[in-house]
């Protein structure tokens, strides 16, 4: 690197800026950034060349096999008298920079992945980019054991930077960096992430509405006390009934669901497209046999068609009153980040027992209730109740990041796209809808600066075979901050699975602004221009009961 830069001095002498040539990648060039609060203890930096890693998320699948170069700054922080030793990574490409800085998001209990393949997916595309640990683990998704200091008390530090001030802390940190660097400032910053990422630019454009022109956040885990109760619901629901159906009757109900309502949008494809057209009663298919393999099979029971209806309708308290929003018809209750997975014996369809996604347990047990040995399966539905009253009173005003109030950033003519799948099976969609409303009552005028977007079939942050995953989202935004073309629709792209981009990329569809619905017009159903995107019939869009949403109005 030293080399190079000599070599541009001389070849600049007298010719051209010098301001150009500053691209140091080494320890002593850098220092350290000016951040309010925040004490810094090292700052290493390096050139990282031909970096290979293996991908696992959709946005990986956008990094070349070939390897990529960058220079790897990694600073370590802390705020003094809290004991959260902080490391925040900054990648700046060595060439092709292009002039914006991108801060990368997190997943699950993860504030961001150091090393990670969504920071390399956006240093990838040129951009400078960010990750923080938040001063916890930053590879561990599923659990978190820096919540609690001892039992019955919070880490409150720890969890006030994984709610909010990390990403803010960061930002700073990825921005001054940057400039340090390149001798020059970010044209334009953004944020993205998806699912905690999600949530943690969602909760940018509340809070620090100055930090980023333009924040994508897919699948934001907004509301999370609320959130994080329910996603043990499907659980909670088998426990009291002492039911746990297998998977293979599981996926032989969604099967039903999507072939039910798959036509709905005019074409049968696979997904629904239209979830709230879709008058899908599990009771109605009671009886009939599934064949699982093997030589074996199930009938549907009457309880696991209570148990899916449950779920789609969402939680409710002692006095049937609703908690917390639902599901959507076609959303998957099987598979990794799932709700209603069993384990099974006898070639896996009897003798099951609850196998709860892992957050749902960390959460209640150590978020909710601070006791690590309290017992999610013994839960009535009054301590079920109880439990979403604690969630919020204790750490909804950190955390939940639903406030409907964006006037702030919307002076600042800063812009917020949000996308959800239609079938994820993780973070309902009902969730992101509700907030979108809950804005659009604020300000009616709000879709000039945020827009939603569902796409049909696509599941957690990740496509399901098939389905069309809006891949190139963070391009509409810059589209939009940049030339002022506020998208109207987003490009959903083919994945077969998470990891590869289909033989043929040109495989696309319309992924539509809610609240407006997928169409098929006629033609090629392979073609892009085969569908479009049409105003839904009039009707309960949030899944929210009217009378729980006159309370949380
Ligand atoms: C990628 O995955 C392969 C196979 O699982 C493994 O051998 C290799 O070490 C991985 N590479 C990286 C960089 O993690
Ligand atoms: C970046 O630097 C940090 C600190 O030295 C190191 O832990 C990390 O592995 C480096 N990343 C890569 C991709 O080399
Ligand atoms: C059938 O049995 C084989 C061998 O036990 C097992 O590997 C396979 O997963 C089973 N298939 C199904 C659909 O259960
Ligand atoms: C399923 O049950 C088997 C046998 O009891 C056990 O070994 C396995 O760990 C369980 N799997 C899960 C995911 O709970
Ligand atoms: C059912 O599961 C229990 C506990 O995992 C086990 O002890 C029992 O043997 C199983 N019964 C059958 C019929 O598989
Ligand atoms: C809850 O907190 C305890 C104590 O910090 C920790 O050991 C544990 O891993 C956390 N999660 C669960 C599920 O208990
Ligand atoms: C909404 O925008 C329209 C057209 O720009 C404007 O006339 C109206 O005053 C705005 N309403 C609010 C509440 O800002
Ligand atoms: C992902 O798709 C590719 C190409 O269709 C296939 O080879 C691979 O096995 C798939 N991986 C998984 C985990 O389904």
């Amino acid at each position: 690197m030293a080399r190079r830069r000599l070599g541009q001095l001389v070849l600049c002498l007298g010719l051209c800026d010098v301001s150009q040539a500053v691209e140091d990648c080494s320890t002593g060039a850098f220092t350290y950034p000016d951040v309010f609060g925040a004490e810094f203890v090292s700052l290493s930096a390096a050139p990282v060349e031909d970096w290979k890693l293996n991908t696992t998320t959709p946005e990986g699948a956008l990094i070349p096999t070939s390897g990529l170069s960058f220079c790897n700054v990694t600073l370590l922080y802390h705020h003094p008298g809290q004991n959260d030793n902080t490391n925040v990574q900054v990648w700046l490409p060595l060439q092709g920079w292009n002039e914006r800085f991108v801060g990368v998001g997190g997943g699950g209990f993860a504030a961001g992945k150091l090393n990670g393949e969504n920071l390399a997916a956006t240093v990838n595309l040129g951009y400078a980019a960010s990750v923080t640990d938040a001063g916890h683990d930053s590879q561990t998704w599923s659990r978190a054991p820096w919540v609690l200091n001892s039992q019955g008390n919070f880490n409150y530090p720890l969890i006030y930077n994984f709610a909010t001030l990390s990403i803010h802390d960061m930002t700073i940190i990825g921005k001054a960096i940057t400039q340090q660097y390149y001798g020059r400032a970010p044209k334009y910053s953004y944020f993205n992430g998806c699912s905690t990422g999600g949530r943690q630019g969602v909760t940018s454009a509340q809070r620090y509405p100055e930090d980023y022109d333009g924040i994508l956040a897919g699948a934001p885990a907004i509301n999370l006390p609320d959130l994080t109760v329910s996603t043990y619901w499907p659980q909670s629901v088998m426990d009291r009934l002492g039911y746990y159906p297998s998977k293979c009757e599981l996926d032989a109900i969604n099967r039903l669901s999507v072939e039910a309502c798959d036509a709905l949008d005019g074409v049968k494809d696979g997904f629904i497209a239209d979830p709230d057209a879709c008058d899908f009663d599990p009771q109605t298919v009671v009886g009939q046999t599934v064949d699982c393999g093997n030589g074996t099979s199930v009938r549907i029971s009457t309880q696991t068609a209570s148990i899916v209806r449950a779920i789609r309708e969402g939680p409710t308290g002692a006095d049937g009153k609703s908690l917390w929003v639902g599901t959507a018809h076609g959303t998957p209750f099987t598979g990794a980040l799932a709700l209603a997975n069993t384990n099974c014996s006898e070639g896996g369809v009897s003798n099951c027992t609850g196998v709860p996604f892992p957050m749902a347990v960390d959460w209640i047990k150590n978020f909710t209730r601070r006791d690590p040995g309290y017992d999610v399966t013994k839960m009535t539905l009054a301590d079920l109740e109880t439990n979403y009253y604690l969630g919020r009173q204790q750490l909804g005003p950190i955390i939940a990041a639903n406030d409907p109030d964006l006037s702030r950033f919307r002076a600042l003519n800063r812009k917020l796209l949000t996308w959800h799948g239609l079938a994820d099976e993780c973070i309902t969609m009902r969730g992101s809808r509700l907030y979108y409303d809950r804005v659009l009552q604020v300000d009616q005028n709000a879709s000039d600066y945020f827009r939603h977007f569902e796409a049909p079939g696509v599941n957690h942050c990740a496509a399901g075979a098939g389905a069309f995953y809006p891949l190139r989202a963070l391009a509409a935004l810059t589209r939009w901050v940049e030339g002022g073309i506020a998208p109207d629709v987003l490009i959903g792209y083919k994945l077969p699975n998470a990891t590869t981009i289909a033989a043929d990329p040109q495989a696309s569809r319309p992924v539509c602004r809610y609240p407006q619905v997928l169409r098929y017009k006629g033609g090629d159903v392979g073609s892009y221009g085969s569908f479009g995107c049409a105003a839904r019939d009039a009707k309960e869009t949030t899944g929210v009961p009217a009378a729980r949403r006159r309370d949380e109005l």
